[in-house]
């Protein structure tokens, strides 16, 4: 007997990842049901070899679900989240609504998959932030080794990790530089995105930072250790998908670069690509659609006794949001519900 799944947030950039994988990792699963806002009522998605209807959320039936994938925003989850986890179904949540609350575990499989037995407290689950999940991948078998002191991380984030109507604002600007007659002024972003950077990801705290830099400091002390100190820039640039990240680390005990490489090529979830040669590294266009998280240009940073730098490079759709929330659901059927 498999799991009966339900995936929320089906229309979506999220959403139809998560059935994809689903799908290509042959999730045990007898039932999946899909979920989108009432406009989106019979709308058809695709899982596998067939063809799914899209159900309305608010009328949705919970009970006899053994876990339900999140991928809609903060706003809705709060209203349907606890609908989902008191039927009994427990909540896998892509938003950030849950993450930092102390009773819901946050979990990225290959860096803390102990913390999964913590989530009968809630019955939920929570994701982290896309950002984060592919850089604590990276951190842990180095922290584990070396002791990280302190990270800088820059992080070159792509449209996809804004949902569906980014996608469109990059297509439809990029379009129409070629063609002075149609303007297409920026509504998901602040500043045109074609053709440009920008360094605002979420809303500015007090202190000059935005909370996607924020994310990215508290989500990695939860996830790997308290005791490791996170600054980030956060940079929307104009990639559809995959975010890319320039990450130097500071440990306690020395780390040579080739030992880190070694390290890292040893370590799960992690495809190492590093030659010191034109194109011996990896960019964001090449990880779309993989599984694994990319690391490149590993080496010493001379400036200061213990340093390294990295650059590291994620499908942001799959292990920054759908593949590790299936990860967690495969985590969870294995240490929790043992069914299938
Ligand atoms: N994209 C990433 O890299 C990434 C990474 C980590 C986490 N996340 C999080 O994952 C979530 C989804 O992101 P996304 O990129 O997939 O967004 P998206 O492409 O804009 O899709 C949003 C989905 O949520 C559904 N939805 C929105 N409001 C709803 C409501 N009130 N009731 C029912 N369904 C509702 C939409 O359904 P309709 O089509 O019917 O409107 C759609 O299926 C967000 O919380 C996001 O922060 C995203």
């Amino acid at each position: 007997m498999g799991y009966r799944v339900v995936v929320v947030g089906a229309t979506g950039n999220v959403g139809r990842e998560m059935l994809n994988i689903l799908a290509e990792r042959q999730f045990p699963a007898d039932e999946v049901a899909v979920l989108a806002s009432r406009k989106s009522l019979g709308t058809e998605v695709t899982f596998g070899e067939t063809t799914l209807k899209t159900q309305d959320l608010d009328t949705f039936d919970f009970a006899g679900w053994d876990m339900a994938l999140f991928a809609i925003g903060s706003d809705a989850t709060k209203k349907y989240a606890p609908k989902a986890a008191a039927a009994g179904c427990v909540v896998i949540d892509n938003s950030s609504l849950y993450r930092y609350d102390p009773e819901v575990p946050l979990i990225v499989p290959e860096v803390n998959p102990q913390a999964v037995h913590r989530y009968s407290k809630k019955n939920i689950i929570a994701n982290p932030n896309c950002s984060t999940a592919q850089m604590v991948v990276a951190l842990k078998p180095l922290h584990d080794r070396a002791k990280i002191k302190r990270v800088v991380v820059s992080t070159y984030q792509s449209v996809s990790g804004s949902g569906k109507d980014a996608i469109d604002e990059l297509w439809d600007q990029t379009k129409a530089v070629y063609n002075p007659t149609s303007d297409v002024p920026p509504k998901v972003y602040t500043k045109q995105i074609a053709f440009n950077v920008i360094p605002h990801i979420d809303v500015f705290l007090d202190d000059g930072s935005t909370k996607e830099e924020w994310k990215m400091v508290a989500e990695t002390k939860k996830i790997v250790d308290p005791s490791i100190k996170v600054t980030a820039t956060c940079v929307r640039v104009p990639v559809f998908v995959g975010h890319s990240e320039s990450i130097n680390i500071e440990t306690e005990d020395f780390l040579d670069e080739d030992e880190a490489r070694d390290i890292l090529r040893e370590a799960p979830g992690i495809m190492v690509i590093d030659k010191r040669e034109d194109g011996g590294y990896v960019t964001p266009i090449e990880c779309v659609g993989d599984f694994a998280t990319f690391i490149s240009r590993i080496r010493q940073d001379s400036t200061i006794e213990n340093g390294l730098n990295m650059w590291c490079v994620s499908d942001n759709l799959r292990k920054g949001a759908a593949l590790n929330a299936v990860q967690i659901a495969e985590l969870l059927g294995r240490e929790v519900l043992k069914k299938g």
